[in-house]
């Protein structure tokens, strides 16, 4: 079978870049990616390709050369699923935040109504694709409710989650470690759908690199390969700790631990916390599914990542407020980043929030700058915490366009992204704005602590 038209829902973070490589890596198939939202959308036909509403490093190029040759953004929601073969589900599934499995579970509210969507419209036989991170047997339930309206239209469910990591999105979509397609492998009409699509994969993927499994499997080892992943960044983290009371430095013991070729050295970098709108809510989803089969283990060992990873953030930000004689009231701190990490404008999660709601908790003054997060999205995400009103959020903290800017007249300046420009600052000239003495709080070990320590900066950074 030969796919022709893929429609995806959701036009966020996941869908947006991969469809447009879709689009550019196969021609002849015409994708459709549709979102309720229509600002959204609105930004991705945006005639400036530099206006579509996510950054990530090369996409805006690919969006010029695909859009209105084979790739199409729209809030035609049922025009789209009618017209599909292939139906990619790229809606968010958030932490719920109400009933039963409140700040554990996915909430899968988005991922029905676009089930019931797909079934009330179609009118032919359909594959559908689950692309968001889903609890494991997600795609039992999807067939049952497509399979529900009896009116003889056939589904095909498959799994193909997506690894991307944002900042280098494109490139992980062009050069993928791995693609990941499960199905209904016991019966001929599954294999023929997961064949669809590893044909789509394999117009730029190596076939070896295409694996094929169980639907279970799939969905279970996206959780697993995040959970992992943030296990990492904890497992460091908390040795960054131990690090700052023993003497030893963790970048040091990052570096030698990696080298062992079981270990590995990547994703070893000590941090202020991981932040990002995966790890938390997928380590939480394996949390509550370990739960509800009463494997208590299994889940408080997931739960403790967690848990780290939250002490590494109110750590950082109780350490700022002790090296500063144990107050920070009144007192002016500049915010050097607010994305979860560096080249995306997403804060989901991000670390910055936490830091700055704590140091708000603490009464200083907040200066940010971050180079591509707008000021709505700032406020937004503290709104959001509902620690105080929006008029406090707005009083307390500034958002400026300038990194030097933030940083005059600042009792403290704090790192919290890494973007690179952060390293090539005039980090001198940073020290002759400040008031003295001048702290400078690295989250992210970026900087290179003796040259700020002759420059006469109070350094710290973590696991240093
Ligand atoms: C992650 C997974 O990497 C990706 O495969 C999955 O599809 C989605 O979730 P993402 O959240 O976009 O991707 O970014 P990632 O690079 O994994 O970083 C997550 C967080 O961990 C960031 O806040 C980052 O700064 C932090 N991190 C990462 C560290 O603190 N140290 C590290 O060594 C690596
Ligand atoms: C370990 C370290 O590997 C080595 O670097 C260090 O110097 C000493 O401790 P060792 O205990 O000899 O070496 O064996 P290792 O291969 O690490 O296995 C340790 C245990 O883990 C074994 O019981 C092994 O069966 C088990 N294991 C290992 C697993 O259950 N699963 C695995 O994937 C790997
Ligand atoms: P992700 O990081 O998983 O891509 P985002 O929040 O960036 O998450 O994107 C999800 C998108 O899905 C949002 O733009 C949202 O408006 C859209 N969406 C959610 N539910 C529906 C639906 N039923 N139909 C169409 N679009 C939807």
């Amino acid at each position: 079978m030969k796919i022709k038209n893929i429609c995806c829902i959701g036009a966020g973070y996941v869908g947006g870049p991969t469809m447009a490589v879709i689009a550019q890596k196969c021609p002849k198939v015409k994708v459709t990616v549709v979102d309720i939202n229509e600002k959204r959308i609105k930004q991705w036909n945006d005639e400036n390709v530099e206006n579509i509403p996510i950054y990530e490093p090369g996409l805006s190029e690919i969006v010029k050369e695909a859009r209105g040759r084979n790739l199409f953004f729209s809030t035609e929601v049922d025009k789209a699923i009618d017209e599909a073969d292939m139906i990619f589900i790229s809606v968010n599934t958030p932490t719920k935040t109400y009933g039963i499995g409140k700040g554990m579970a996915a909430d899968l509210k988005w991922i029905e109504l676009c089930a019931r969507q797909i079934a009330e419209v179609s009118k032919s036989d359909k594959i559908v694709v689950e692309k968001s991170t889903l609890p494991v047997r997600t795609a039992a339930a999807l067939k049952e409710i497509l399979d529900s309206t009896g009116n003889g239209v056939k589904y095909q469910i498959l799994s193909n989650p997506e690894f991307l990591a944002e900042g280098t999105a494109v490139d992980d979509l062009k050069n993928p470690d791995r693609v990941l397609i499960g199905g209904d492998i016991e019966t001929e009409e599954g294999k023929e759908a997961m064949d669809a699509l590893v044909n789509i994969y394999a117009s730029w993927v190596p076939r070896e690199k295409i694996l094929t499994t169980n639907v279970w499997s799939s969905e279970l080892s996206k959780l697993t390969a995040n959970a992992f992943l943030a296990q990492r960044v904890s497992s460091i983290n908390a040795i960054s700790e131990l690090c700052e009371k023993t003497g030893a430095d963790v970048n040091e013991v990052a570096k030698a631990v990696g080298m062992d070729t079981r270990v590995g050295p990547k994703f070893l970098n000590a941090s202020v916390g991981f932040g990002g709108s995966c790890f938390q809510k997928d380590i939480l989803n394996l949390v509550y599914i370990a739960r509800s089969f009463n494997l208590k283990e299994v889940a408080d060992y997931w739960e403790q990542v967690i848990i780290m990873n939250d002490h590494q953030k109110r750590r950082f930000a109780a350490n700022m407020v002790r090296t500063m004689y144990n107050t920070v009231s009144g007192k002016k701190i500049a915010m050097l980043g607010w994305a979860f990490k560096k080249d995306t404008n997403d804060t989901r999660e991000s670390a910055s929030i936490y830091v700055a709601d704590y140091l708000l908790n603490e009464q200083a003054e907040i200066i940010v700058y971050d180079p591509k997060v707008t000021e709505e999205q700032i406020y937004s995400d503290l709104d959001y915490l509902g620690s105080r009103s929006g008029d406090a959020n707005r009083q307390a903290v500034t958002v400026v366009n300038d990194p030097m800017e933030a940083c005059e007249g600042a009792h403290a300046v704090a790192v919290l992204t890494e973007w690179d420009e952060f390293k090539d600052l005039d980090w001198k000239m940073v020290y002759d704005q400040m008031l003295k003495p001048a702290f400078l709080f690295d989250g992210r070990r970026l900087l290179e602590p003796s040259t700020k320590r002759e420059i006469g900066f109070e350094f710290y950074a973590i696991g240093n």
